[in-house]
């Protein structure tokens, strides 16, 4: 696994900026998006480039990693809403090539089918970009989930929902259940990036990238990709041991190339 290690979460974001845009230049046709926080730098840099360098997305499709299950098609916090508000509007994506599970699908296990398969015809997944909970999850596959899982429907724990209370009015309007595509699915794409920001990323971080490879910290599952790179800021990498050698690998290698 790589992990590198930025000063800020501008740099990190632009790190990852860095690696789509390379993967776009050389004809990458499919991206895997996270919504949430942590790539919203990037997202902000690679619209940037769009603008002002001519960076384009068109004819690739992009898949969401998960969806909310129960918000009406129009909640501003539908994943599909937001990624549209905070990326996919302000580019050159074809809306028809943006992915999303339906989050008012009346049978949310077959939707989660569906979505799996509508994956699997325009797999591989690229460069597949996710965000870490605090704790540990990836996509909304909660502690416990089986590394070898697909798309399916999600029980979120109780402090996801606490981690993402602040995006909503209160506590009990955050959804119960997500549709995730599973760590098995994630683990397709041809390159996983990883990116997180912030001192209460820290300990998730230290377990996913240092700790046992573990249904309890599902991230933990990068360390089995053949090509797995994880962006961090300082305050993120602040728990792991092996900072030293990280900061020297970035001194010698551009981010996001294999070897
Ligand atoms: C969202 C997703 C989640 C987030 C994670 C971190 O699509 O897949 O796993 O990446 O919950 O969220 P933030 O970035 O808001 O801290």
């Amino acid at each position: 696994m790589e992990v590198v290690v930025r000063s800020d979460a501008g740099e990190a974001g632009r790190t990852v900026a860095d690696i789509v845009h390379r993967a776009l230049r050389n004809g990458v046709r499919t991206l895997g998006l996270a919504t949430g926080s942590s790539p919203l730098l990037a997202y902000r840099e690679l619209i940037r480039r769009h603008r002002d360098e001519g960076l384009s997305f068109a004819g690739v499709d992009a898949f969401l990693l998960d969806e909310y299950v129960g918000l009406p098609a129009t909640h501003p916090q539908t994943y599909a809403q937001v990624i549209r508000r905070e990326f996919t509007e302000h580019i050159d994506l074809d809306p028809a090539r943006l992915h999303a599970p339906t989050s008012t699908a009346p049978d949310p296990v077959a939707e989660a089918h569906r979505y799996e398969e509508a994956l699997a015809a325009c797999a591989p997944v690229n460069v597949q970009i996710l965000g870490i909970g605090t704790n540990g999850h990836i996509g909304f596959n909660e502690p416990a989930s089986s590394l070898a899982s697909r798309t399916r429907l999600k029980t979120l724990t109780d402090s996801t929902r606490r981690d993402n209370a602040r995006f909503f009015t209160t506590l009990e309007a955050v959804p119960r259940h997500g549709i995730t595509q599973g760590l098995a699915t994630i683990s397709e794409a041809h390159h996983l990036v990883l990116i997180a920001t912030g001192p209460h990323k820290a300990h998730a971080v230290a377990a996913a990238v240092e700790g046992p490879v573990s249904t309890r910290c599902p991230a933990s599952i990068l360390q089995l990709h053949p090509h797995a790179t994880v962006v961090l800021d300082e305050l993120a990498a602040a728990q792991l041991q092996d900072l030293p050698y990280y900061r020297h690998v970035a001194r010698h290698k551009p981010a996001g190339q294999r070897y």
